[in-house]
């Protein structure tokens, strides 16, 4: 049997754009017709009155409209409960206006010479220091990247994440992708103690050491504290490049700094265009009309919906390339939310799979959830249904009308749109028109600002994270980190507290 050909399915639009990356003049971004070509709009038809108890709705919204104006003025001048320490930490706020041209062209001279010189990229980093990385790129990339070839790959490396979990089979498995190959890496870390990260980077440093010596440390990046931190010192020490976490932006607002920007240069992905993406979104939500300005409806939205008694926010998405930005919110949203007993669940969803799962329970489940859908207005690819002799399974009438499967994966929204509210389920659609990183760069801003009103609607401080501090303090204590001593004894006391059951 001869290989598969590709008969009459036309060539990979992902694939042509990955390639043209890079090749094509920067692209009108402050013209009204790009603006309006890549407008980001919220649906609300299926927000207000579901049936059913727990309804939201318009009048809600309209009492919380004076307290969300407050919070809106005290972001704008970086008010209220935002230090981490003593700094404020709004230094994301207005990034997208003050980032420079030179930082980002340093960025891109770094990663053009390090990509040239190796065949496999990958980034060590956790939380915020990994996330939006690999949301951005999973979002802008092919979805079996590494294994195209490097022209397809628009000349980039293949790309590997490590560093964010500490499962010894993930990690073998991935150096089995490593092997035989030049790598380069980043690690990143804004505190450079975290210990998957830490792990991870150890491990990978004495593999390059004991390959290539010295000549490896040229390639490796490091990204962490200005100053301060083990890995600031280590990087100094040994003269790695490093790359800087501002102060003033904590990890999960960070994909806009060096973070992110790194990555996503030696992926190959426009970081001018995704800059220029956060500056659009920076105008519009810095909008003063409540009901023009997406980050404070959506903040409001979610806010009284947590009022009403939704606790779950299914955040559901129609394409395989959003399913990790739904991933980002999992981070941003319940970290910075879920602190004194406040805040939404978010539980990312790929749609339909997901349909076919735990969709039963967001029908007819119980009612304490609020749904975001992020639909993708147009995929890369349009794939025809094709025609055939017997129509056994009823589906020729599509054929017969000349529909895609993106015409029925739009139903895959629109369909649970329509069913959940009905079923009680409140729901919102993020329209995002089409992949590429100027939707990225608008879309993680409105979030963003999103998140840090809910700050102050709830009534604290959304940019620090001492829930996730404590349990790094219980793992350095458990696993016999020196200095952490104290607090190993105080576990164990507790420990013996516990009558331990087994079963
Ligand atoms: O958002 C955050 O601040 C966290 O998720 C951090 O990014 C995460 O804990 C990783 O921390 P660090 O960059 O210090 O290794």
């Amino acid at each position: 049997m001869q290989g598969l050909k590709l008969i009459e399915i036309g060539e990979n639009e992902t694939i042509k754009e990955q390639i043209r990356r890079g090749q094509r003049e920067q692209q009108p971004f402050e013209s009204d017709d790009f603006r309006a070509a890549n407008r980001i709009y919220l649906d609300l038809t299926y927000i207000f009155d579901a049936p059913g108890k727990g309804a939201i709705t318009r009048e809600d919204v309209d009492k919380l409209i004076p307290e969300i104006m407050k919070a809106h003025q005290m972001l704008k001048n970086s008010e209220g409960d935002i230090c981490d320490g003593d700094i404020p930490m709004t230094g994301w706020q207005n990034l997208p206006l003050e980032i420079s041209g030179e930082n980002l062209d340093e960025i891109k001279t770094v990663a053009k010479e390090i990509a040239n010189e190796i065949d496999v990229f990958v980034s060590l980093g956790i939380g915020g220091s990994y996330l939006g990385i690999e949301s951005t790129f999973r979002a802008l990339t092919h979805q079996y990247f590494n294994q195209l070839s490097r022209e397809q790959r628009g000349g980039a490396p293949e790309v590997y994440f490590l560093g964010n979990n500490m499962d010894p089979d993930y990690f073998r498995d991935t150096l089995d992708m490593l092997e035989g190959k030049r790598i380069g890496i980043n690690v990143i870390s804004k505190s450079g103690t975290t210990t998957e990260t830490a792990i991870a980077f150890r491990i990978i440093r004495k593999l390059m050491e004991d390959n290539w010596g010295d000549k490896s440390d040229r390639m490796i990046l490091a990204t962490t504290d200005r100053v301060k931190g083990a890995l600031k010192k280590m990087a100094d020490r040994k003269g790695y490049r490093t790359f800087i976490i501002p102060d003033n932006i904590g990890g999960r607002f960070s994909v806009l700094t060096d973070v992110g920007l790194v990555g996503l240069a030696m992926a190959n992905i426009d970081i001018e265009e995704f800059v220029a993406g956060f500056k659009n979104m920076h105008r519009i939500a810095h909008n003063d009309d409540f009901w023009q300005n997406p980050s404070l409806v959506h903040a409001a939205l979610r806010h009284v919906s947590w009022l009403k008694g939704k606790k779950i926010e299914v955040v559901a998405t129609n394409a395989a390339s959003l399913f990790f930005v739904a991933r980002w919110m999992e981070q941003l949203f319940p970290e910075s939310e879920g602190h004194n007993g406040h805040g939404l669940w978010v539980s990312p969803s790929f749609y339909s799979e997901k349909l076919h799962a735990n969709g039963q329970a967001v029908q007819q489940g119980e009612r304490n959830i609020l749904e975001t859908f992020l639909l993708l207005l147009e995929h890369d690819n349009r794939i025809p249904i094709p025609n055939m002799d017997e129509d056994s399974d009823g589906l020729g009438f599509l054929s017969d009308r000349g529909l895609d499967m993106g015409f029925v994966n739009r139903k895959v929204i629109d369909g649970p749109a329509y069913a959940h509210y009905q079923g009680g389920v409140p729901n919102m659609t993020v329209e995002i028109p089409k992949r590429n990183a100027y939707n990225l760069g608008q879309f993680y801003y409105m979030m963003e600002r999103s998140v840090a009103i809910a700050g102050y609607l709830f009534g604290h401080n959304p940019f620090i994270q001492p829930g996730v501090e404590a349990y790094k303090q219980a793992m350095f204590a458990l696993i016999g980190k020196p200095g952490f001593e104290e607090n190993a004894t105080n576990i164990e006391k507790n420990l013996n507290k516990v009558k331990r059951i087994r079963i």
